[in-house]
């Protein structure tokens, strides 16, 4: 049932589609999507819900529409109109069933099935053979290389992999600027009780736990019609619950003067780059590259938001972006004639435009252009772009080891000193990472961390049973890496 609604809308869509002729052609596009409506991260393992499947279809016709079909005036220059040239296309998605299936229910949209006389081909014996489903067109999805279960994950750094981005959102939780806002919530959070008590109790209804109590009630209010107190749940208070998460997510995924936290950021700006340089390089070959889409959650829009300095741009940026929310970076140049491997243009004709929206994309909600980097300027030169990225991209896996203080695994190899230094000098070397003086210790840095409520426990039993002191040094070594997961 669900796909009779569905072809009606892609029949009826074309229609409303005559934009007006523009003096440019895309020559690329690169996109980071959210997922869908889904299930609540505390109800792990969470699952797109139809609703989410929705969103993301209806997404995927609306850049079909715009980068696609073959009248549309932003369509990429030369890409395949109906049938997928898969050389064309690069998907991505962490390994995560939230993710992939909001990826694949795009795909599905972006190529729909083209019917049988596209899809059929004759085997040796005269055989006709039809794809499946009326021409259902198969995309492959890539393995983003970090991310994997986030959406299952409630502790937003849990994903990232990266030692000292962990650190560094870890301090968010000893932050004067967090304990401020833990006092001031307490009431509010404990008021709420009746309604999330199914799933958070006393000790765990507080600020801590902003983002995992918004989801829990945001997806109650869109499925569930029993809520349980639900008149507590009036409209401040619900604005309330959001904006406190807002503040929550966006100090763990961004801090101007600790740039580290918004790693997930840095790698997807190296991966944007990479993209569109190779589409450069591809110079508008039919086999060429045309259109990268990786689906990745709100905390890699949020730490790109923040490198770009969006934020300063239009504060709503600092609000965890909705379900099925797009961000796309559109490669053009000047020139309304068509582009193909003769005409290519050079690179300093070529221009990038950053384009947003909040929540499913739509003909009557299209996304809008921003200025990146506090440029103030809609379009910036291709070289001004990736200057400005690469200032804080991190492409390969020498350089994230660095700044991840990542030292063991695929990370030993970039580790210059192995021997180390005293533990006294840690804190020292966490800052001047990259000067490869004692990587080992970074690693350690969060043990630290850990260690430090550890020892103030142990003080007190110290105090009380005169118990001998082990220095910090040996306990940090006894257990490095040990903060990980703490939330
Ligand atoms: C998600 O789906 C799995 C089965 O695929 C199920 O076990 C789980 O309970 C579902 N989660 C929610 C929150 O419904
Ligand atoms: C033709 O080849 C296909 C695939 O090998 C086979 O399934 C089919 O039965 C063949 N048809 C005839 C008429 O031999
Ligand atoms: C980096 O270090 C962190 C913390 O020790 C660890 O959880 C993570 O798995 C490491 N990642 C890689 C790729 O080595
Ligand atoms: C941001 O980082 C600075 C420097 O590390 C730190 O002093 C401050 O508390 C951090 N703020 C938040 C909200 O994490
Ligand atoms: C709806 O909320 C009630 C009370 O808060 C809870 O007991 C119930 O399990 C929820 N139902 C669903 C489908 O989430
Ligand atoms: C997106 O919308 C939500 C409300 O639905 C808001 O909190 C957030 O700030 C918005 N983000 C941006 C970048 O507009």
């Amino acid at each position: 049932m669900f796909t009779t609604t569905v072809f009606a809308l892609i029949a009826a869509l074309p229609v409303a589609l005559s934009q007006t002729q523009n003096d440019e052609t895309i020559l690329g596009v690169y996109m980071l999507h959210r997922h869908g409506d889904r299930t609540a991260k505390i109800t792990a393992p969470a699952n797109l819900t139809d609703l989410g499947y929705r969103q993301v279809y209806t997404s995927g016709e609306y850049y079909r529409n715009r980068y696609i079909v073959e009248d549309s005036a932003y369509r990429i220059s030369g890409i395949s109109p109906d049938v997928v040239f898969q050389s064309q296309l690069q998907v991505s998605a962490p390994i995560d069933a939230v993710l992939q299936n909001s990826a694949t229910g795009f795909l599905q949209a972006l190529y729909p099935p083209v019917g049988t006389s596209a899809n059929t081909e004759t085997l040796r014996n005269g055989t006709e053979v039809t794809a499946p489903m009326e021409g259902y067109q198969l995309v492959p999805i890539g393995v983003a290389e970090s991310g994997s279960g986030s959406e299952d994950s409630t502790w937003l750094q849990g994903t990232s992999d990266c030692a000292r981005a962990e650190i560094s959102s870890n301090e968010y939780f000893s932050s004067d600027e967090f304990n401020e806002m833990m006092s001031q919530t307490e009431d509010f959070y404990s008021r709420l009780l009746p309604v999330i008590s199914g799933e958070f109790d006393e000790t765990t209804a507080n600020f801590e736990d902003a983002y995992t109590i918004f989801d829990f009630v945001n997806f109650a209010t869109i499925h569930n019609a029993t809520i349980s107190s639900a008149d507590l749940l009036d409209k401040e208070t619900l604005f309330q619950l959001r904006t406190l998460a807002d503040n929550h997510e966006w100090n763990l995924a961004y801090n101007a003067s600790n740039p580290i936290r918004a790693v997930a950021g840095m790698t997807l700006a190296a991966q944007i780059v990479q993209f569109l340089e190779t589409t450069i390089e591809d110079a508008g070959t039919e086999t060429g590259q045309k259109l990268g889409i990786q689906f990745g959650a709100y905390a890699t829009f949020a730490a790109f938001f923040g490198l770009a300095n969006l934020h300063s741009v239009n504060v709503d940026f600092v609000g965890v972006t909705d379900y099925a929310s797009s961000m796309v970076f559109e490669m053009f140049t000047k020139t309304s004639d068509a582009v193909t491997a003769e005409n290519y243009p050079s690179e300093d004709d070529i221009y990038v435009r950053f384009l947003y929206h909040n929540g499913t994309a739509t003909e009557d909600s299209p996304p809008t252009p921003y200025p990146l980097f506090g440029s103030g300027q809609e379009a910036l030169s291709w070289t001004d772009f990736s200057n400005s990225m690469n200032e804080f991209a991190l492409g390969d896996t020498g350089s994230w080891c660095v700044a991840c203080g990542n030292i063991t695994g695929e990370c030993a190899a970039y580790n210059s000193d192995q021997s180390g230094s005293d533990s006294d000098t840690a804190s020292d070397n966490v800052e001047s990472c990259s000067n490869g003086m004692s990587a080992i210790f970074n690693g350690v840095i969060g043990a630290l961390v850990t260690l430090a409520v550890i020892l103030g426990l142990e003080a007190s039993v110290m105090l009380i049973f005169g118990l001998r002191v082990v220095s910090k040094k040996t306990l940090a070594q006894a257990s490095p890496g040990g903060v990980e997961k703490g939330f």
